[in-house]
């Protein structure tokens, strides 16, 4: 550790040393010809590149902002959009943006709950979109697939459905989210007890770096590897595809969803489950929601996923969780892939797996804060959860508790840049939506929910999801005076004692800071002053 830092003050004198100031002129008109002499197709050229100009530009822009609130008029808008149809397109993009200033967000399945893939309020930007890219390839066991990142996870989870019932994976729970910034930032869902995250069965990937290069796991290394699975991808190069390994699953798993009217009893299930959820049987999963229902009272519910038949299931619940009071008529057996469709609240019918690859767009807007609790809260604290959501803005509110445990503890937390491992109970969400433009109050609903819980959560540091961004944990162009110090205020809430390994790699893969947003990792370098 002395060596490291030691080592660490070396480099941060050479960077600082080295750096001057560049100018930015971003250049537009270069960066077209740049690209356009690169894709050397006419085919080619209208299917990647759109400017505002073309009929589509705006249908193309909206298609995946799944938060509305990054969707209004005044919302800034990019000056182009591309669309590579093959990988060596986003090579040309990158390499071309690199020499010509201009700024990238590269967007999959455009999930990012601050919008970062797709708006930036800085400067002027392109939108490097990978819905093209999305093919997924099965290896000749059928255990290892690549797959492209402009595909979504739903569409994952229905090619291995079609292939198996019996492989699985690891990966989060609504089937629209893309695979590109999910498995980058961690990623997790249902078999989250059992196997971790999806980032943790990356075997390898292909990304086109800042120098515009291919790279694949044996020529980028084991820290840039290291630090692409679960640091953001936004921050190191674009992830063009994945190669991930599946899991097993029994042929027969079972869903269940209970579902409590009354704080008291609802109270009195919760408080227990704190002590059992993370524990239990890692086949077992069972979430906590709280939410208004459709008489607008506030109810808990809490839907589970058991990998096996509803006989064991019963056995064990009633040995270690009586208060659930779980009963057969809450319970139905299917195969994985149903109870993954189930999960997405599309049905539970193996016939709807096409549903999985639909690419619905979301209506909503909304913000969202995420926790992590390491010793259960107490009743009161529930309580004051359950009175926040009787509020007028909480209508369409939603409080989530994740079960950890399991695979989660045995996995150390520098394996990947997600940290937050053994000693986590459980992770809380708190979501908000609404409709409409009016945000303000919704928004302070999040944030006093937030600042309530405060004492009851992990405090130090406090943390939080890159996932689940949230831009009120800071941004640069803030109070500090160096991008790097201001990195760190949120970057060890998302990755604690991995932060500064991540700094590491940056500097190293990235050291011009071409891949950036609000919430980057920056460079040593980056300890100017901004
Ligand atoms: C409705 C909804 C449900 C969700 N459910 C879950 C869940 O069950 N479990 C869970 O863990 N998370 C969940 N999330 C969070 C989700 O994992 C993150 O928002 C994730 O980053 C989304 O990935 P994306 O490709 O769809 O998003 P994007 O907005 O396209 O990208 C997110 C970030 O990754 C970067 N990025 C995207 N693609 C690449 C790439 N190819 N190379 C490099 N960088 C890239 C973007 O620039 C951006 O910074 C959910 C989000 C939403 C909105
Ligand atoms: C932009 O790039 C083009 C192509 O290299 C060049 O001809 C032009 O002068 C540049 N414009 C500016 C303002 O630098
Ligand atoms: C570009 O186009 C020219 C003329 O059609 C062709 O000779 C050349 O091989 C092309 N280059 C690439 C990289 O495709
Ligand atoms: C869009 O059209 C306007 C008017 O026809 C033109 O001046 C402008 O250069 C075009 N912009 C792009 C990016 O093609
Ligand atoms: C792979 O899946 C296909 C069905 O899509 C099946 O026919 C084949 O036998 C599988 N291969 C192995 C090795 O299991
Ligand atoms: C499905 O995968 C299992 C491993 O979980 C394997 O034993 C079985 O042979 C596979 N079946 C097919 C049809 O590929
Ligand atoms: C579980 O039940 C609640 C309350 O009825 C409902 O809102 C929720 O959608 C259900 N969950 C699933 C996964 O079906």
């Amino acid at each position: 550790m002395k060596l490291q830092s030691f080592f660490t003050s070396i480099l941060l004198i050479f960077f600082s040393l080295l750096s001057t100031p560049k100018p930015v002129s971003a250049n537009h008109s270069g960066f077209l010809q740049c690209l356009s002499l690169r894709l050397n197709d006419t085919n080619i050229i209208p299917k990647v590149i759109h400017t505002p100009n073309d009929t589509y530009f705006s249908s193309i822009l909206s298609s995946s902002i799944q938060n509305q609130r990054f969707s209004s008029p005044n919302t800034p808008k990019p000056v182009l959009i591309l669309t590579p149809v093959q990988p060596s397109d986003v090579q040309s993009a990158v390499k071309c943006a690199r020499r010509f200033d201009i700024h990238l967000r590269t967007r999959s399945g455009g999930h990012d709950y601050e919008g970062l893939s797709y708006v930036t309020h800085n400067k002027p930007y392109v939108i490097l979109d990978l819905r093209n890219l999305r093919s997924i390839t099965f290896d000749n066991d059928n255990r290892s697939v690549w797959v492209q990142t402009g595909a979504t996870i739903g569409e994952l989870y229905h090619d291995i459905g079609l292939k198996n019932k019996t492989l699985a994976f690891p990966a989060g729970v609504c089937p629209t989210v893309g695979v590109g910034g999910h498995f980058s930032g961690g990623g997790y869902g249902t078999l989250l007890r059992k196997r971790g995250l999806a980032s943790d069965h990356v075997t390898d990937a292909r990304v086109v770096d800042a120098r515009g290069r291919f790279l694949e796991r044996k020529d980028m290394g084991e820290e840039f590897f290291w630090a692409i699975r679960g640091g953001g991808g936004a921050s190191f190069c674009v992830v063009v595809s994945w190669k991930i390994r599946l899991v097993d699953v029994p042929s027969k798993v079972t869903i269940f969803n209970v579902t409590r009217f009354s704080e008291q009893s609802s109270l009195k299930i919760i408080d227990r489950w704190q002590y059992v959820s993370d524990k239990v049987d890692d086949d077992l999963f069972v979430r906590v929601m709280l939410q208004r229902s459709d008489k607008n009272m506030v109810r808990a519910s809490f839907p589970g996923l058991y990998l096996g038949p509803v006989k064991i299931l019963l056995e064990l619940v009633n040995r270690e969780f009586p208060e659930l009071g779980l009963v057969k008529e809450d319970c139905k057996e299917m195969s994985w892939i149903e109870s993954v469709v189930w999960f997405a609240e599309l049905g539970d019918d193996e016939t709807l797996i096409d549903v999985l690859k639909e690419r619905t767009q979301a209506s909503l807007s909304f913000k969202a804060k995420s926790d992590f609790v390491q010793e259960p809260m107490p009743v009161m604290a529930i309580s004051k959860i359950w009175r926040r959501l009787e509020e007028e803005e909480a209508e369409l509110a939603q409080v989530i508790f994740t079960p950890f445990g399991g695979k989660m503890n045995e996995i150390s937390e520098n394996f990947t840049p997600f940290p937050h491992r053994k000693g986590n109970i459980y992770e809380i969400q708190y979501l908000n939506y609404w409709r409409g433009e009016e945000k303000e109050k919704y928004m302070r609903w999040v944030e006093r929910v937030y600042d309530e819980m405060s004492e009851f959560v992990a405090k130090s540091p406090r943390g939080a999801y890159i996932n689940l961004r949230d831009l009120d944990l800071g941004m640069y162009g803030g109070v500090k005076k160096s991008k790097y110090e201001e990195g760190k205020i949120w970057g060890v809430k998302y990755f604690k004692n991995n932060f500064e390994r991540l700094v590491r790699v940056k500097t190293s893969v990235d050291p011009f800071d071409f891949f950036c947003d609000e919430q980057s990792i920056p460079t040593f370098r980056s300890l100017d002053v901004i």
